[in-house]
């Protein structure tokens, strides 16, 4: 006789995700704010385009940080995360503002992505149940190919836009500052990871690509190996430092937000003559272009394992 009760099909409500071929999106993360993560996706992004790999930022903040980054904040184009907001609500392709640098599309971040946001997302969560974490994939497949890296750049404050994210990346990278209590930050992010990967199975191919020393001082080998501690300490001894860092160069962050241009974009001011940019330029931008490298060396390698 059949069991009344079925097994429950743990398949049954998994949309098929092609996960094998979305090894090419990047997400940022921290449960801590200030921490690098939008410095980061955008000076990354920026690499990654001028080395002519088209390449796709997505900003699930509020706050819309890349904006400052890139220099489109009073842009007429820039809707706030309307855009997004919208393509989430309706479950359409997403529609990224095209060439904001060659090679480089956004999909904009913003005051959308708040309240409004909130109050749409906790409905589909009633009627969608966990699945409802899988809506950021789904508006970025029919649009994923276009693009051969994809950058998510996450909020800390915003625990579903995080969620989404991770459900959605295949790569996770933390940055984290060496100015002490590293530990509030990681945990939270580490329990996401957690959950999206073990408990809900949301996301099975969410792998964590490293720990990213962000705004230290690039000679500071004591405190680095103290971080280091912490970061096993919270997310086990396998978690992985990038051997890279983004080293302390305040002046230069400034200036990146004053005139919207990436550290790059910078220094190419500074050969051409623009001395009102300091020197120091210089080391940051190759602070990105190693850590870039190794990011994507390092994705490629764990990949090769995993299809080994
Ligand atoms: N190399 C750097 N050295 C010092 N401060 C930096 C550097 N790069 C960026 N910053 C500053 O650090 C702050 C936090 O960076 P941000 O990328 O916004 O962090 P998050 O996105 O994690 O909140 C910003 O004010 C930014 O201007
Ligand atoms: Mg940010």
């Amino acid at each position: 006789m059949a069991s009344p009760f079925a097994a429950p099909d743990s398949q049954q409500h998994q949309p098929q995700i092609p996960w094998a071929s979305l090894s090419h999106i990047f997400m940022f993360g921290n449960g801590k704010g200030g921490v690098g993560k939008s410095s980061v996706s955008a000076n990354a992004a920026g690499k990654a385009a001028r080395s002519g790999l088209r390449t796709l930022i997505i900003d699930c903040n509020a706050q819309g940080n890349i904006a400052r980054e890139l220099g489109y904040k009073r842009a007429e184009w820039n809707d706030g995360g309307a855009g997004l907001l919208e393509s989430l609500r309706t479950g359409t392709p997403l529609t990224p503002q095209r060439g904001v640098r060659e090679n480089l599309d956004v999909v904009m971040g913003g005051p959308a992505l708040g309240d409004e946001f909130g109050i749409f997302f906790h409905t589909l969560l009633a009627k969608e149940g966990p699945h409802a974490y899988l809506r950021l994939l789904m508006c970025l497949l029919p649009i994923a190919h276009e693009y051969q890296i994809i950058i998510l750049d996450t909020p800390p404050e915003n625990p579903s836009l995080q969620r989404l994210a991770l459900s959605t990346a295949r790569w996770l990278i933390i940055p984290v500052k060496s100015d002490g209590g590293a530990e509030d930050g990681l945990a939270q992010i580490g329990l996401e990871f957690s959950y999206v990967r073990f408990v809900s199975q949301l996301n099975p191919h969410l792998e964590l690509l490293g720990v990213l020393l962000f705004d230290t001082g690039r000679t500071y080998t004591g405190i680095h190996a103290d971080v280091r501690q912490q970061v096993h300490k919270v997310l086990g001894e396998d978690a992985h430092m990038f051997k890279h860092l983004i080293g302390h160069t305040e002046s230069v962050a400034r200036l990146v937000r004053k005139r919207g241009l990436l550290v790059q974009e910078l220094a190419d001011r500074r050969r051409e003559g623009d001395r009102t940019i300091p020197e120091t330029v210089e080391g940051l931008v190759s602070d990105y272009e190693g850590f870039t490298e190794e990011m994507f060396a390092r994705a490629l390698e764990l990949r090769k394992e995993a299809a080994a």
